[in-house]
């Protein structure tokens, strides 16, 4: 068979069995952009200091990287007390009493906006997917039968709490976004560098070439 039917096949092959929604899709995400200034980075590292710590802890984030999103050091080292400043952000729980607890360990939250597809949609919509069940409990459109009790209690919120409910989760959002890649900023200048840096080396190496190649005799193509 010919290379070029074979490999379309098996990409055929690999697009029908792929489980393209693999997630629990049981609802569609909300359309979000994703803030990325610091005031609502920082907003949003309050809310996970307020809401999301007791449980998940961010092992890739260190005190040390505060700064970066605009904290000065009276505050880092108010934050962080007798921890060293090369520490990970905690959880004041520990897995195993969790997992005793809500039947689950909490995941870390330093990946969880790359972790999953639209991570940041996805993470939001979460939060905003809790409502109450007929019987007072209360439960998850997006992930239903979720181990997670409802952290911002939106399942009992009325209209106007829930819009200031909304807010936080966006925030806490840019926040998780901001510690999957803490170092995105940094990079992207960076780049910035290097591909100057790489357009001026490839503009000197062409002509060089052009220098030593006017020295060679002409190819033999022209000779004739
Ligand atoms: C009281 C403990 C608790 C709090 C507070 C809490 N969580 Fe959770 N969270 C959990 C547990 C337990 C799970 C595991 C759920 C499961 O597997 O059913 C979880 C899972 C998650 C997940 C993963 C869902 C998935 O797709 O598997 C995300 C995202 C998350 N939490 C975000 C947050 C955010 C953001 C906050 C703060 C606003 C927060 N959580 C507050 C206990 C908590």
């Amino acid at each position: 068979m010919n290379i070029l039917v074979k490999i379309s096949l098996l990409l055929t092959a690999f697009l029908v069995l792929s489980p393209a929604s693999a997630s629990t899709a049981a609802m569609p995400l909300a359309k979000l952009d994703i803030a990325n200034d610091k005031e609502s980075i920082q907003r949003g590292f309050e809310v996970y200091y307020n809401n999301c710590r007791f449980c998940h802890q961010l092992k890739y984030i260190k005190y040390q990287y505060l700064p970066d999103i605009g904290f000065d050091k009276a505050k880092v080292d108010a934050l962080r007390g007798s921890q060293l400043i090369n520490a990970s952000l905690q959880s004041t729980m520990s897995e195993a009493a969790a997992n005793e607890v809500f039947g689950a360990i909490p995941p870390d939250l330093s990946l969880m906006a790359k972790a999953r597809k639209q991570g940041p949609r996805y993470i939001y919509t979460l939060l905003t997917a809790y409502y109450e069940k007929s019987d007072g409990g209360y439960d998850n459109k997006l992930m239903p039968g979720i181990k997670m009790p409802d952290p911002f209690g939106y399942s009992v919120a009325n209209e106007n709490s829930k819009v200031a409910i909304e807010a936080e989760a966006k925030d806490v959002v840019a926040f998780l976004n901001w510690a999957a890649d803490p170092h995105a900023d940094e990079r992207k200048s960076l780049g910035i560098y290097v591909i100057t840096y790489l357009i001026i080396l490839s503009f000197l190496l062409y002509v060089i070439m052009k220098r030593v190649w006017r020295r060679l005799p002409p190819p033999v193509s022209e000779q004739l």
